[in-house]
């Protein structure tokens, strides 16, 4: 059994041969809330939570993990994240929204995006976050003006495009130089912005901020970042005196989809990110920043899976079966957006022997909307619960209403409870706020 690799960590089959996630059978959470269903394991979460903290905290105290909620964000999720004692990054208005109906410590909220809008910077200061990512020369001068007019001196980081490309998707690589995120270093953007920051009457630079990309499986590109940055930081502080007190290597653990996936762990992680910047900080003298990660994918991606219910069977004799089911491309756009693979596995035949080889269909009206192609699975029939497993990062969050597709119920187990965390959309509510024509 291949779940311990890919799927949530309490997952088991139980005696009734279905598949079951934390204490829960999933053919029972199919009927009870519907689906297409998002099943989140709390043990799981909290499990990466730990990990993270432990890995980074064994090698050093100065550290801090900023979970990045892109990857799914929604209050409890926030309550959770703020419960392991992680901070939290927020990549718009909508994700600082949800860190403060979950109450989550506004000091431990780090703010990101390459356009942030005024109001969703008065948004942050107005909640007192500890700091703003800067990204660009107006975002400098706007957040110092809308600080000023509040008496308040900000704290922030600057974005950094360290020009390191990962081998990962071109989609998800942020790192290079030609990039729509943040200050390049080759270009002497960088320099511009700290030197324009420290100038800037309230704001207070403490620190610089860079993420290379996501799903990155090779740990050199951290290191090469690290080299590039540090020499940039030894540089600032002998043309303007800045001291970097918080370096941000951003997140992009990669997690594993299928069993051949081969990521880093996140004990390699850490060990990597640390032994890199202590390297960089004894060969220019500098003082030892604080250390910090930013993880979503590798946090949230294996504790989810989605829980489909099989509609048609279609077998075109000599060519492909293709199995549809409730959802597609509205629940999960990443194998039609980076051509992403995942597993499948009916949850009510999780001990009969996956024989049947078969595409998985979603139900819009996109050729291209298959979910898993060509995987082996238990003889499908209609009714079935068919299941796909890492889902929990960059699914739910990306779900959409293509087709008026209503958005999926969002669950957590543990010890043999669930309960709903994001309701089930209506198509009402897909329509709610529609007006006539005239
Ligand atoms: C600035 C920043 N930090 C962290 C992350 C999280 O990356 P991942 O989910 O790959 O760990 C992203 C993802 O795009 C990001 O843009």
């Amino acid at each position: 059994m291949t779940h311990t690799l890919i799927y949530p960590h309490t997952t088991v089959h139980n005696e009734a041969g279905h598949l079951a996630i934390g204490g829960c059978d999933v053919v029972e959470l199919a009927t009870v809330y519907g689906t297409p269903l998002f099943i989140y394991d709390e043990q799981t979460l909290r499990d990466q939570c730990r990990a993270y903290k432990t890995a980074f905290s064994s090698r050093t105290d100065l550290c801090e993990i900023v979970y990045a909620s892109k990857a799914f964000s929604c209050r409890a999720m926030c309550e959770l994240v703020a419960a392991e004692g992680l901070s939290l990054d927020v990549a718009a208005g909508g994700e600082l929204a949800a860190a403060r109906l979950a109450a989550f410590p506004p000091e431990r909220i780090y703010f990101h995006g390459n356009n942030k809008s005024r109001s969703e910077i008065e948004l942050g200061l107005e909640m007192g976050i500890g700091y703003f990512v800067v990204d660009s020369l107006r975002e400098i001068e706007l957040l110092d003006d809308l600080a000023g007019a509040r008496g308040v001196c900000q704290t922030v980081l600057v974005r950094l495009t360290p020009g390191v490309k990962p081998t990962t998707h071109s989609y998800v690589q942020t790192g290079q130089q030609d990039s729509k995120f943040g200050f390049g270093l080759g270009d002497g953007q960088a320099e511009e912005a700290v030197r324009r920051t420290l100038a800037a009457a309230n704001l207070q630079l403490v620190g610089v901020h860079a993420h290379i990309g996501s799903q990155i499986f090779d740990l050199s590109s951290y290191r090469a970042a690290v080299e590039v940055l540090f020499a940039a930081l030894a540089e600032w502080r002998r043309l303007h005196g800045f001291e970097c007190c918080l370096f941000n290597l951003g997140g992009g653990l990669g997690i594993r989809y299928t069993p051949s996936d081969q990521p880093s762990s996140i004990t390699e992680f850490a060990g990597a990110a640390v032994d890199a910047v202590a390297e960089q900080v004894a060969r220019h003298g500098i003082t030892m920043p604080k250390l910090l990660v930013e993880p979503g994918r590798s946090i949230a991606g294996t504790a989810a899976v989605t829980a489909y219910r099989v509609g048609t069977v279609k077998v075109i004799p000599g060519v492909r079966t293709y199995v549809a089911v409730d959802g597609g491309m509205s629940d999960n756009i990443r194998p039609m957006l980076y051509g992403s693979r995942y597993e499948a596995m009916i949850a009510d035949k999780a001990d009969v022997p996956a024989t049947v080889e078969v595409t998985v269909a979603g139900k819009h009206c996109e050729s291209g909307d298959m979910l898993v192609r060509d995987v082996l699975i238990a003889p499908p029939e209609p009714g079935d619960v068919l299941v796909t497993p890492a889902t929990g990062a960059y699914g739910y969050a990306l779900a959409n209403n293509y087709n008026g597709q209503p958005r999926p119920a969002v669950v957590m187990v543990g010890d043999g409870e669930s309960r709903v965390i994001i309701d089930r959309e209506t198509t009402d509510d897909v329509v709610r706020l529609q007006r006539p024509l005239a």
